[in-house]
């Protein structure tokens, strides 16, 4: 199953390459006002797809552009064509395509491949997680004021009023530095590597996550929403090392006592 998800997303990633000089405003549709979708998406997606179900007819799969294709047995594909859509038309290196295999609705694995930058990130329930076959590992920072954290405006691009700039705003000056890389699927990858020592964001949906969050529990890292709980991307996504996984909690509530997660 490894070997089959990541020959698919190494092609998909080639599909990227190819395609991401060649592209103009032709090729850009817009979802929203600064929601943007580009032929490539579409066409990135639709390879995976077809792929999947010549494979396995009877698989189902949520997919970002194409939405949720019903199957008749446990397993459901959550795809992301191009996690970064921003970044792949301003022809910046920051994007994936993300794939996760869910069995029963719970992810059991995930592959993020970000094809600029070749960095094949994989796991398997239970298993580890990897770089390029390498096994990774969260960072051991302990402290927030030496911590590296990226985040992202997702909020800000559906207009919605409850955004994440106060939280912004009051977390960054904690930080040793913070980083917005536009990717989800690669702030995940990249915090579970430990080149990031966290990531929250909110207003984010299961495709942009669903395989992230595999590697990065693999590789030992802490995924809850912004209260400390499960439901995450819909209440937010907060992902850290055990250690500031709590301080990065406290952060994001800072008036309310939440229990069981002292910083
Ligand atoms: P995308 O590139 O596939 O759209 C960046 O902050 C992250 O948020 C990316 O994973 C991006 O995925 C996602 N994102 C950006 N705008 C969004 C929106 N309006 N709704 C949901 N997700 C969004
Ligand atoms: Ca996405």
């Amino acid at each position: 199953m490894i070997s089959f998800i990541t020959r698919l997303a190494r092609e998909a990633g080639r599909i990227c390459l190819q395609r991401q000089t060649k592209l103009n405003s032709g090729d850009l549709t817009f979802k929203s006002p600064k929601d943007l979708v580009t032929v490539t998406d579409k066409e990135v997606e639709n390879f995976l797809v077809k792929e999947i179900l010549s494979t396995w007819p009877d698989h189902g799969i949520l997919a970002e552009e194409t939405g949720e294709t019903k199957g008749t047995g446990p397993f459901r594909w959550i795809i992301d064509p191009i996690d970064g859509t921003t970044s792949f038309v301003h022809n910046q290196p920051f994007y994936a395509v993300s794939i996760g295999l869910e069995i029963n609705r719970d992810p059991v694995l995930g592959v993020v491949y970000a094809p600029a930058l070749d960095q094949m990130f994989v796991a398997e329930l239970g298993k580890g997680a990897f770089l390029n076959g390498k096994p990774i590992r969260v960072s051991e920072t302990l402290n927030i004021s030496h911590a590296v954290m990226a985040t992202g405006f997702a909020c800000l691009r559906s207009g919605l009023k409850e955004n994440n700039l106060p939280h912004f705003n009051r977390i960054a000056p904690q930080l040793r530095d913070i980083r917005r890389y536009g990717s989800a699927a690669l702030d995940l990858c990249y915090t579970a590597q430990g080149t990031l020592d966290g990531y929250w964001e909110m207003n984010l949906n299961a495709y942009d996550i669903c395989a992230g969050v595999v590697i990065l529990k693999e590789a030992g890292g802490i995924v809850t929403d912004f209260k400390g709980g499960t439901n995450y991307p819909r209440n937010g996504i907060a992902a850290a090392n055990p250690v500031l996984h709590s301080q990065l909690i406290h952060c994001l509530n800072p008036s309310s006592f939440i229990s069981g997660v002292e910083p």
